[in-house]
């Protein structure tokens, strides 16, 4: 997983851990912490990364997820097994990868739902703005940096 602890990542590993896949993660070194509580093996994007997650699985991933893009994509053909699944949703004309574009149907909610109610699906609240701060908020989200979701409260 690429971005494993970024919105979209970190609800993917989360998903992939509750159907018993084993899931190496690339985050930032403030993230390992993070990444480990949600059950994954965190890697350190960047140069090597790719070398790093070839140490934990010799044989290389049997699926990537990206959701970086770039020259990290570009270097999972280094860590991925032979016929490996390849699967973006950031970098969607990449040349031999499949594109992901989100979408939920209610099935989708329902089953994401329950995740929730058995404790297996947690989102990462990384600020609250009440919602005079609204401006703080999206200026804060335009800066980037904050780790996880910001959310303006009412009331
Ligand atoms: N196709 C679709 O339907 C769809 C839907 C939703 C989102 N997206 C796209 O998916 C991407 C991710 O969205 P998001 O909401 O998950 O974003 P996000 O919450 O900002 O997460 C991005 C993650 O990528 C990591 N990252 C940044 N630079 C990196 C690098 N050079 N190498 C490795 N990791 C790096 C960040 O880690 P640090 O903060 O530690 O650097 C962060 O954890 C965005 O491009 C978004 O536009 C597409």
């Amino acid at each position: 997983m690429l971005g494993a602890a970024g919105g979209v990542g970190s609800l993917a590993v989360q998903i992939a851990r509750s159907r018993g896949a084993r899931v190496i993660g690339t985050v930032s070194p403030r993230d390992h912490g993070y990444l480990r509580t949600l059950g994954a093996e965190p890697v350190t994007y960047g140069h090597g990364a790719a070398g790093h997650v070839r140490e934990l699985a010799p044989d290389g991933v049997d699926a990537v997820l990206d959701t970086v893009g770039g020259a990290l994509l570009a270097a999972t053909a280094h860590a991925a097994a032979p016929g490996a699944r390849v699967a973006s949703l950031a970098d969607i004309g990449a040349p031999g990868v499949t594109p992901v574009f989100c979408r939920m149907d209610r099935a989708d909610l329902t089953a994401l739902a329950g995740l929730a109610e058995t404790g297996e699906l947690h989102v990462r609240i990384g600020a609250t703005y009440p919602l005079e701060r609204a401006a703080d908020a999206q200026r804060a989200l335009a800066a980037g940096g904050t780790p996880g979701k910001i959310v303006i409260t009412v009331g």
